[in-house]
């Protein structure tokens, strides 16, 4: 997504005081496919949908939401670590299969330590037991899973939330 630059953060891409607030939506692999990919499982929703209703709730409460979804385990780090520097408060990351197999994308949330929501879709608890293990819901604020789609705009209420109060950005 092309953002016109504004003046709302400092040197260090923090935001200034009053600038505005941003939460960043990461989607792993094979999302990208979501509406056609094993509905039965994951449901009809695209993420294209996902993240229009998610951008007008997160307008209609003036905070900015930010979507990537790579299939491509280096450009979600990278775009973790580009995070902390562009003043980012919040993350909602779904990382789909990365869930049961990435130490190099939890190293990454851990690294910039900006508080996140680790959603799944599926109930990943019902499922084949190698996606009962997490590497990320340990760190994780919480973990929203077997939802659907409605597990994004959950999550996305609860970082609402938070921003109503302090500001959490070192
Ligand atoms: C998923 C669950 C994962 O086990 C799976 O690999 C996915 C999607 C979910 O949203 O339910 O790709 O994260």
């Amino acid at each position: 997504m092309v953002r016109a630059k504004r003046e709302t953060t400092g040197k260090s891409g923090r935001p200034r005081e009053g600038g505005e607030r941003k939460i960043l939506v990461l989607h792993g692999p094979n999302l990208n496919l979501l509406g056609s990919r094993e509905p039965e499982i994951y449901g009809r929703v695209t993420l294209a949908n996902i993240h229009l209703a998610m951008e007008s709730r997160a307008r209609a409460a003036g905070v900015v939401i930010e979507s990537f979804q790579s299939n491509s385990e280096g450009e979600l780090i990278n775009r973790i670590q580009g995070a902390a520097t562009e003043g980012i408060e919040f993350i909602i990351i779904n990382p789909a299969g990365y869930t049961h197999t990435s130490v190099a994308l939890r190293d990454a949330l851990a690294a910039v330590a900006i508080p996140f929501i680790e959603v799944h879709l599926s109930n990943i608890f019902s499922r084949e037991p190698f996606r009962r293990h997490s590497y990320f819901s340990d760190l994780a604020v919480g973990v929203i899973s077997g939802l659907g789609a409605e597990g994004y705009e959950l999550a996305l209420e609860h970082a609402l939330r938070r921003f109503s109060g302090p500001r959490t950005v070192r």
